[in-house]
């Protein structure tokens, strides 16, 4: 059975209200890494953000921030601060695919700057010794090519990596199609560090077919969509919970919602928030496809829970 679990860090959506509210209700996750931060010059951490990782607004549960640039004094000054707060790890984001992050040479678009990103990775993990900080690598295969990988799995092998997270896919693939399985077990093969793999894993079927087609017990695993989309999954995975319990996630639906009442107006700010959310727990509920349409349409609070209780009470 599958040791540990992970929840992917998903920008938008895992903050730490809906980090809390899962953690609380359904738990069977043993890290948390929390959606990138982007030091600045003139701001490691912005107020919005340090708000987010405060250990006080994340009790309970193993948070893992990341940090997404280019730049090392940025990364070391961001590390400094989260150290500051108690973090004993941090993660490198090395794969984000949008347009405006790769432009600049950071996430997915860092990938292909092989010089660059080892003089990067020198100054980081040179700090990180120096603080008893633990820096982690989330990565792509590559910007252009999956081949990238081989030289970037030889580069990361030179650093004191303290997990590598792959999603096997390339930046072009965003978050489409089949994960290149190919490349991630060369990573199991060739790489010095524990391994982690992340990417269309949707239910213990997906689990037990990557497993099978790795030759092992795929452990620790990161689920992203797939813990959004069915929040008992990882209970399902951990054989704790057999099917999907529809009071805890009614449970997890108001303790978010009311979440984000507290914090955010107007009306369709927080609908906004929600509809993201029901963009993924529409699979969860077949046959309700005209009711979802329009609570994604919803513009009042009145409208969206009329709507919402009637699919949640059938
Ligand atoms: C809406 C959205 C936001 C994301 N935000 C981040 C992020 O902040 N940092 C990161 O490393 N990955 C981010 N990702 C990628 C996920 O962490 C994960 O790698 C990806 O969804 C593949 O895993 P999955 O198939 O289990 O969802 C994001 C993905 C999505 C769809």
């Amino acid at each position: 059975m599958i040791m540990k679990i992970y929840f992917a860090p998903l920008e938008g959506i895992t903050g730490y209200i809906f980090r809390n509210a899962y953690n609380d209700i359904y738990g069977h996750v043993d890290k948390c890494f929390a959606p990138f931060i982007s030091p600045s010059e003139k701001c490691p951490v912005t107020p919005r953000e340090r708000k987010d990782l405060e250990p006080e607004n994340n009790s309970g549960m193993h948070l893992v921030p990341q940090i997404l640039t280019c730049k090392s004094n940025h990364f070391i000054e961001g590390a400094k601060e989260l150290c500051a707060m108690g973090y004993k790890e941090v993660n490198l984001n090395l794969g984000c695919p949008s347009g405006t992050v790769c432009a600049k040479g950071k996430g997915a678009g860092f990938l292909p700057e092989t010089l660059e990103l080892q003089r990067f990775l020198d100054d980081i993990y040179s700090y990180s010794e120096s603080d008893g900080m633990k820096i982690s690598i989330k990565t792509r295969l590559g910007y252009f090519n999956p081949d990238e990988f081989y030289d970037l799995i030889d580069i990361f092998n030179a650093f004191p990596v303290s997990e590598l997270i792959v999603h096997p896919r390339i930046r072009s693939d965003f978050y489409r199609g089949e994960p290149r399985k190919e490349y991630f077990a060369y990573a199991l093969e060739h790489s010095k560090h524990p391994i982690v793999y992340n990417g269309n894993i949707f239910t213990c079927k997906d689990y037990e077919d990557y497993s099978k087609s790795f030759g092992c017990t795929l452990d620790p695993i990161m689920l992203g969509r797939g813990l959004i989309s069915d929040p008992s999954l990882a209970g399902k995975l951990k054989g704790a919970e057999s099917e999907t319990d529809f009071v805890k996630f009614r449970n997890l639906h108001d303790t978010i919602y009311h979440g984000y009442q507290k914090v955010m107006s107007p009306d369709i700010n927080v609908l906004y928030k929600m509809r993201e959310l029901w963009s993924y727990w529409q699979s969860l509920f077949d046959g309700k496809e005209k009711d979802i349409k329009k609570l994604l349409k919803a513009k009042k609070y009145s409208e969206y829970e009329e709507i919402v209780y009637r699919i949640l009470q059938t």
